[in-house]
């Protein structure tokens, strides 16, 4: 299998991967076509994510998207974080492997549901 370097890159040396304390949201996700979870922790700032971080119990296309969807969503507001799709993930990794696409889905829907969760737990009064 071909990996890109960024994909080898962002694999052997993940960025923002640990479990956050006191996070405002916080979302886990399982793959069903092969059991694999990821969840991702943000924390929020007047609508913008200010901090965020990830966990992955699954293949390495997997924890390298998590790495790489938590560049791109710091620093953007809740609006935009959640237009990130999984082809985003892909691409800003140089792509991957037609096989290892529906791996990216972990990161993206990972983000939206813990968008979701500080959603649902920050509703305005
Ligand atoms: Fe499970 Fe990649 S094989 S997320």
């Amino acid at each position: 299998m071909n990996y890109s370097e960024k994909v080898m890159d962002h694999f052997t040396n993940p960025r923002n991967c640990k479990k956050m304390e006191n996070p405002d949201g916080v979302g886990t996700v399982g793959n069903p076509t092969c059991g694999d979870l990821m969840t991702i922790y943000i924390k929020v700032d007047d609508d913008v994510i200010t901090d965020i971080s990830f966990q992955t119990f699954g293949c390495g296309a997997a924890i390298a998207t998590s790495s790489m969807i938590t560049e791109i969503a710091v620093g953007k507001t809740l609006d935009e974080a959640l237009e990130i799709s999984r082809n985003d993930v892909a691409s800003e990794l140089d792509g991957l492997p037609p096989v290892k696409m529906h791996c990216s889905n972990l990161a993206a829907d990972g983000l939206k549901a813990a968008i979701e969760n500080y959603h649902q737990t920050h509703q305005q009064n």
